[in-house]
């Protein structure tokens, strides 16, 4: 039986396709404030605000496309039972193959009903004031907001206390509930960070870091699998 190898990936595995990080604008996301444009507060502000934010952020993704970071996680599967816990909203784990993927914060190409988070659809144009949901309500992009609760951590937690090898990729893990998943890291569990910058996770210490960009370190590791050292 293949080993369970549980990659939690964050904003840094998408950089390199062309995709800002966040932390690195100074709370700034593309020019705007995240509250105003993630927030329900900045819903209730200004709806046509946030909509056109997010118009624009789907419009991007149908120009990028997946890097060999996200290739390389899809061929693993080859050699591990993956389960990819993503913090990004795009869908480059999706088109680069990777088969088993949480998002735990919602997913550009989808909406859904502003009163019932059980309405959800395919989005992958614009979404406009006045496009209703089955129940009348307008229509929100399906993205987890600040503030808001994150349905899929259970789920996540349950994945990670089985995980054999935990793989970090290009996240500051610093959004809760997000970063509160490293605790269900088991004792045994062998761990992977790959990011350029220094972290400061609380696993830190345990975790063999590959201080690379997503791309190369990802590069590295698939090596070390394939000389059957991992
Ligand atoms: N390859 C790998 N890692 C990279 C690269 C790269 N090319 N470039 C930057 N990084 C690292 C940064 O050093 C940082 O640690 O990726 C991390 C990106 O961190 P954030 O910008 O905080 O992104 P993320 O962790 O995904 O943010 C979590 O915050 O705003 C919310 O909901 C949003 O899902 C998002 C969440």
């Amino acid at each position: 039986m293949n080993k369970k190898l549980v990659a939690i990936t964050g904003a840094g595995i998408s950089a390199e396709s062309g995709i800002k990080t966040f932390r690195d604008s100074n709370g700034l996301w593309e020019n705007h404030d995240i509250m105003e444009v993630a927030s329900p507060q900045g819903w209730q502000k200004n709806q046509a605000l946030v909509l056109e934010f997010y118009n624009q952020r789907r419009r991007q993704l149908h120009k990028v496309k997946p890097n060999k970071a996200h290739h390389i996680l899809a061929d693993l599967e080859q050699h591990f039972d993956i389960q990819v816990i993503t913090q990004n909203i795009d869908d480059l784990h999706e088109r680069a193959g990777s088969t088993n993927i949480l998002h735990l914060h919602g997913e550009l190409f989808k909406s859904r009903s502003s009163n019932n988070s059980n309405y959800i659809y395919e989005q992958k144009d614009d979404i406009k004031l006045g496009d209703k949901a089955e129940d009348d309500a307008q229509l929100r992009p399906h993205i987890v907001w600040f503030g808001e609760e994150v349905p899929l951590i259970p789920k996540a937690a349950e994945h990670i206390a089985k995980a054999d090898i935990v793989l970090v990729i290009g996240t500051s893990m610093q959004v809760y509930p997000a970063a509160g998943l490293v605790n269900y890291i088991s004792e045994k569990c062998q761990l992977i960070v790959i990011n350029p910058d220094d972290t400061d996770y609380n696993f830190e210490k345990r975790a063999v870091h590959i201080k690379e960009k997503a791309v190369k370190g990802m590069e590295a590791l698939y090596k070390v699998v394939l000389e059957n050292k991992l």
